[in-house]
């Protein structure tokens, strides 16, 4: 893998992985899982994030304090999976603008369609994270980047919780400038596009539905 596709190696996150893929996990568990390993993720996709100093008052002295500077960030969440990953995001950064793009896929050919697109209108001045749990064939992500791209995103990240090798490949080859950060990718895409072995539709999962 490149430098630009960056899998968040710590043993919170590949343990809480585990047990998100058990199919015997409950709609709360699997949801709350999914939280915790957002904030894990967050924590790593800002790393690079810029900080100021600001004078503050501690109860002993005045002090120079870090605080975060630079592009405001704005989440973008492919809907509608997307949502489980952005809801721990916003837990840690609950400033940042969230813009939503609704995608689904066709279950014939896994193309994606677009059918709804709200975000914020200064997207050029920010940071973007593009979020969706699933990396698969990446037809989504690519197009959700491309429409972000025409709207005047020029710095963006594209943050999910699982890969397969043909969707990250993909993504590196349509958008080489936007860096990927997952939990983890898995062996292969089956014949349908899921994730093998991975750890079924996110969505249905999520919010218990079929
Ligand atoms: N979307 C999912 O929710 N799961 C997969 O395995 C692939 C795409």
């Amino acid at each position: 893998m490149d430098d630009n596709v960056t899998v968040v190696d710590h043993p919170l996150i590949a343990h809480k992985l585990t047990l998100m893929r058990r199919k015997t996990a409950s709609t709360q568990k699997f949801r709350s899982l999914l939280r915790e390993v957002a904030h894990l993720l967050t924590y790593e996709i800002t790393r690079d994030l810029e900080l100021t100093t600001e004078t503050i008052e501690t109860p002993l002295e005045q002090m120079q304090a870090p605080v975060l500077a630079g592009k405001k960030l704005c989440f973008v969440s492919i809907l509608r999976a997307g949502n489980g990953l952005l809801e721990g995001m916003v837990d840690l950064l609950p400033s940042a603008r969230v813009g939503h793009i609704g995608m689904y896929r066709d279950p014939k050919t896994l193309e994606a369609v677009e059918y709804y697109c709200k975000m914020p209108d200064d997207l050029a001045g920010r940071r973007v994270i593009v979020v969706d749990p699933m990396l698969a064939t990446g037809n989504s992500a690519i197009a959700s980047i491309s429409h972000l791209k025409t709207l005047g995103a020029t710095h963006m990240k594209f943050l999910c919780l699982l890969a397969a090798p043909e969707g990250v490949s993909a993504l590196r080859a349509a958008h080489p400038d936007v860096p990927i950060f997952t939990a983890a990718i898995d062996e292969r895409l089956d014949d349908h596009g899921y994730i093998c072995p991975g750890l079924g539709d996110a969505g249905d999962r999520m919010y218990g539905t079929k």
